[in-house]
């Protein structure tokens, strides 16, 4: 029997995932490693530690399965998206890979944008965010000189995982959308940007569309590893792609919501779509020749934690006498308020905002607030917040002619049947959960099984491996009451968008 493995090489670990051809889960193991933050907002890892847990993750995978290494037809690669891997001639490591979540290059990110103002859009499909990789690049330039110099090749954090495993330096066009030096449209690097910003040409990957071949298992990789030497291994793509595949979110009109600490949606685009002020994310598709589009709120399960961790004591007290989860009890005390709250709206911008405002002032607001509000009321209301906050994202991605038909959930928040009902209250539409949700590496198999020819397209392999499992029907009328609270929702920040800015003045 044929099996496929998806590796996610991602923030806190890696995970290898094996599956059948049908889509089925054989066994998974996620190794962990440390994230180290040597100052204030910086954030690293050492790409050596992705390498031994990965090696750990499929030799686990493989001992808890039974499946024999002739039997992984093939090997698929996935993980945190932007992270900056610099090599030197000799085929080592320079410095410890600089990740997504890293604020160092706040300096850098406005220069590019300054620098070349809508064409970063026009040509990436995004401005250049501060987690993206040439702001990265740049920074090193700058402070670190002489490791800038001694740089034979970067690459991206699964792509080190792909060249330990291969011998071969290459990333896909998924991943190499976010380092804004790509050009979406054309699905190739961007000579333009790589001119603009003085980055050597030489120093770019070989690209690849996410199903394509990009090596195979070298001897020494089989060894560490105890797969068939061999093995061939595709490009993969970033996380959020990846995940998206999974979702089987491979052609118009299905949008996937994953609630997990930060909240995503996104859709498949048949055609190069951009946000002209770049809100949206518009990245190439691990689907050859497609795109999609991504919102990032960034405190969305991370919301209803915050309430459960600092408001909800009673609720975790009660859940560990009589042995529940906390959460449950927090979404059946939410249950006893009607859709809307009463007039109880919360901003969920515990963190600062992606999605559409990129703004790291903002801060979360509970408005509305009256004397017959309790905390029925604010639980619903952190539930809806959230949900108004990914319409933002939807909104958007209509504004720009896509249609939604269906949306599939993921993330821990897709386990609460309310919230599910929110959501599709908020939408307008039905929302499906799935019967497999392992995320990112679970699309990396799916590409693996394209690449190796199990499947003709990415669309015919997610046809017979990915299914829905039930489904929340949206309610009409509660639909329209969600559109005139998200109609006074979305008013909220721009009212408020200078007093944020006074408030972190004062702390
Ligand atoms: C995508 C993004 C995250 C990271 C880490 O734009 O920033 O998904 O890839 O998970």
């Amino acid at each position: 029997m044929p099996y496929y493995l998806g590796i996610d090489v991602g923030t806190t670990g890696s995970k290898a995932l094996l599956v059948d051809e049908r889509g089925r889960v054989v066994a998974s193991h996620t190794t962990e490693y440390p994230l180290y933050t040597p100052r204030v907002g910086w954030t690293e890892q050492n790409p050596e530690d992705w390498w031994s847990a990965t090696v750990k993750s499929i030799r686990a995978v493989l001992e808890k399965s039974g499946v024999k290494p002739e039997e992984v037809e093939g090997v698929g690669l996935t993980g945190q998206m932007h992270g900056l891997v610099m090599l030197d001639r000799e085929r080592r490591v320079i410095r410890p890979a600089i990740l997504w979540n890293d604020q160092r290059t706040g300096e850098e990110a406005e220069y590019i944008n300054a620098k070349l103002g809508d064409r970063i859009i026009e040509i990436t499909g995004n401005i250049a965010h501060t987690g993206f990789t040439a702001p990265k690049l740049l920074w090193v330039k700058r402070h670190e000189p002489a490791n800038f110099e001694r740089m034979w090749k970067f690459m991206l954090p699964k792509d080190y995982v792909g060249f330990r495993l291969t011998g071969e330096v290459k990333t896909d066009v998924n991943d190499a959308s976010g380092t804004s030096l790509f050009d979406v449209k054309n699905r190739r690097w961007s000579l333009e940007l790589v001119e603009e910003l003085s980055v050597p040409a030489e120093a770019l990957p070989d690209v690849l569309e996410s199903p394509e071949v990009r090596g195979e298992v070298t001897a020494e990789a089989s060894g560490e590893t105890g797969l068939r030497k061999g093995t061939p291994v595709v490009a993969g793509a970033g996380d959020q792609g990846a995940a998206g595949v999974g979702a089987g979110v491979v052609e118009e009109g299905i949008v996937s919501v994953n609630i997990g600490t930060s909240g995503v949606v996104f859709t498949h685009s048949d055609v190069y779509r951009y946000d002209p002020k770049g809100r949206l994310h518009a990245f190439c598709h691990a689907v050859p020749g497609a795109w999609h589009l991504m919102g990032v709120m960034l405190s969305a399960g991370g919301s209803l934690r915050w309430f459960r961790d600092k408001l909800g004591q009673l609720e975790r007290g009660l859940a560990d006498l009589i042995g529940v989860d906390p959460y449950d009890l927090l979404c059946r005390e939410a249950e006893q308020a009607p859709p809307g709250s009463e007039g109880l709206i919360f901003l969920p911008y515990l963190a600062g905002e992606r999605t559409p405002h990129a703004d790291p002032y903002a801060r979360g607001v509970f408005f509305g607030l009256s004397l017959k509000h309790g905390r029925a009321h604010m639980v619903r209301a952190v539930l809806e917040g959230v949900c108004y906050g990914l319409r933002d994202s939807l909104e958007l991605m209509l504004a720009l002619g896509l249609k939604v038909r269906e949306v599939r959930v993921l993330g821990g928040g897709a386990r609460s049947l309310l919230w599910r009902k929110i959501l599709a209250d908020v939408f307008g539409a039905d929302v499906y959960t799935m019967e497999v949700d392992e995320g990112s590496s679970f699309g990396a198999a799916i590409l693996a099984s394209v690449g190796t020819k199990a499947y003709a397209t990415v669309r015919d392999a997610v046809r017979s491996m990915v299914r829905t499992r039930d489904v929340v029907k949206h309610d009409p009328a509660n639909h329209e009451l969600y559109s005139r609270y998200y109609a006074l929702y979305r008013d909220l920040y721009p009212a408020l968008k200078n007093l944020y800015r006074r408030l972190a003045e004062l702390v």
